[in-house]
């Protein structure tokens, strides 16, 4: 039987043959240093006086990833001409610029037509199998989706696994699955006494263990073709004892840092933070933004404590620390930038909270896997700044013309379905992208059994 490193690289490179398997970690190292060089340079104004500097730099990542066929992420990154999502298919084609890239300002998509294309299919041939438990398992409470609806922070999880369960991408015939969906909660076994944050990595391996065991789908692949999702960042820490699930299965977790070890990007997907709402967004015609940025938490962490030291008295960065004594909601509605600031983790609610009052998000979080990255386009609708250029905050900001400004913001208004849950999903929405994001990961679990055993 083969190891997991093997299957792996099995996975990887299957349609290649063995010799070809070695430059497989290569290149993706090469990959990642560049993506790494490339978010410096586009991210940091210590290293580049504007953003132009960066655009030849996609170019080398598209060239580098045309030969990295398992997930099809790369083609998102050319550009496209097309504003929403909805209605027909843009007539207008992506244009060359001088410089020999794709150019078109109000493009929030990478691809546009790849996207539609890719979501009908999607929606049309996507299945999912979820391991089945009683009601009367004695840990139904953690396996099972929750009955209420989802609520506070860590939401996401729970949303998904609701909606999901219900969706019609389940099916009950394993053998159509693309994709398993290993249903375990990560949030509900932290509070479970009878396991908690000191068993839950006992909890993992046990459950991967009795899946192996009892069905067949585990061993094809080493868990590749398989996924759980986790908004609280214990999840990373849960897998301790699982390493096929870290290092083949697809990890949808809110806690997306490509820094530390345990989200391996392209292979795991961002789960965006999003507190939940029911309410129609606030009509944003009547906000009044006066101030120029606003952020409010608590000091968990260097970046915060450096925003802190910087900007705590300045008249129109506005940076709370400790509790605020307006409405959360009135300060988003009155900001031009709202500031999502790394803490603990590199996510927080914060993102999808500004987008949902209209304000364009300033993210200051280094390594951070932004949702959907591979499908829209961040720039074109927040402020991506290096927590080095903390000092150059204000400078940044005021750079941005109103014109620009009013791009961003139209783009927040255009992108913020995507960061909303629904109980009943709506096209577009949390919901689906990330089910896209999982549909680009799938297409393993059709390698014929043989190939595994003659490794
Ligand atoms: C990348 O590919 C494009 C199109 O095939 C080519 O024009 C360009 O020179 C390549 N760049 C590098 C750095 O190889
Ligand atoms: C993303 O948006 C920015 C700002 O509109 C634009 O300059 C950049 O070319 C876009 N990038 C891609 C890959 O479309
Ligand atoms: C694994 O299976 C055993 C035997 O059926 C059961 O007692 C145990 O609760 C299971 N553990 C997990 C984590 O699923
Ligand atoms: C999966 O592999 C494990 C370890 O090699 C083995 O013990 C188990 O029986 C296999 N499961 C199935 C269903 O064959
Ligand atoms: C915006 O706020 C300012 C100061 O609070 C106030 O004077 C002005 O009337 C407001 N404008 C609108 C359109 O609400
Ligand atoms: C901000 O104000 C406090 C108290 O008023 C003062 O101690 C501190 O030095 C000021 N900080 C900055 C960065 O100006």
């Amino acid at each position: 039987m083969a190891d997991s490193s093997s299957v792996v690289l099995y996975y990887l490179s299957q349609p290649r043959s063995l010799r070809h398997f070695y430059f497989i970690p290569t290149t993706l190292a090469l990959a990642t240093s560049l993506l790494i060089l490339f978010y410096i340079s586009s991210t940091s104004n210590l290293f580049a006086h504007h953003h132009h500097h960066a655009h030849s730099i996609p170019q080398l990542l598209l060239n580098i990833s045309s030969s990295y066929t398992p997930f099809r992420v790369e083609a998102h990154l050319k550009a496209d001409g097309a504003q929403v999502i909805e209605g027909q298919r843009s007539p207008e084609q992506p244009q060359l610029g001088s410089n020999g890239n794709y150019v078109n300002n109000k493009a929030v998509f990478h691809d546009r037509h790849i996207f539609l294309e890719d979501y009908k299919e999607m929606k049309r041939s996507f299945k999912i199998y979820v391991y089945p438990h009683r009601q009367d398992d004695s840990f139904a409470n953690a396996l099972l989706p929750v009955d209420s609806e989802p609520g506070g922070n860590y939401a996401s999880e729970s949303y998904f696994k609701k909606v999901l369960m219900k969706s019609h991408f389940i099916t009950n015939d394993p053998t159509k699955a693309d994709l398993f969906f290993l249903p375990f909660s990560i949030a509900r076994l932290r509070h479970d006494p009878r396991i908690g944050v000191g068993g839950i990595q006992d909890f993992i391996r046990d459950y991967i263990f009795n899946v192996s065991h009892k069905y067949e789908y585990w061993n094809r692949t080493g868990g590749a073709d398989h996924f759980y999702v986790a908004c609280h960042s214990i999840g990373r820490s849960a897998m301790e004892k699982a390493n096929e699930v870290k290092f083949n299965a697809i990890q949808v977790v809110c806690s997306s840092s490509y820094f530390l070890p345990g989200y391996i990007p392209h292979k795991d997907a961002c789960l965006p933070q999003i507190w939940p709402r029911n309410e129609k967004p606030p009509d944003l015609r009547s906000s009044n933004r006066t101030k120029l940025a606003f952020f409010a938490g608590g000091i968990n962490s260097p970046v915060r404590e450096k925003l802190l030291q910087v900007w705590r008295n300045d008249s129109e960065i506005f940076a709370h620390f400790g509790r605020l004594t307006t409405p959360y909601a009135d300060e988003l509605l009155g900001s031009r930038f709202c500031l999502h600031v790394k803490g603990f983790e590199v996510n927080t609610a914060r993102i999808a909270d500004s987008l949902y009052y209209g304000c364009v998000p300033v993210i200051i979080a280094n390594y951070y896997d932004l949702p959907f990255a591979d499908v829209i386009n961040w720039s074109s609708f927040s402020v991506i700044v290096a927590t080095l250029d903390i000092p150059l905050l204000k400078k940044i900001l005021k750079e941005i013309s109103s014109d620009e400004y009013l791009r961003l913001q139209s783009n927040v208004l255009k992108v913020r379905k995507h960061f909303q849950w629904h109980l009943s999903p709506i096209d577009y929405d949390a919901f689906y992208m990330v089910m896209y994001e999982l549909w680009l990961r799938r297409g393993f679990s059709t390698v014929p059994l043989s190939n595994f055993e003659t490794s």
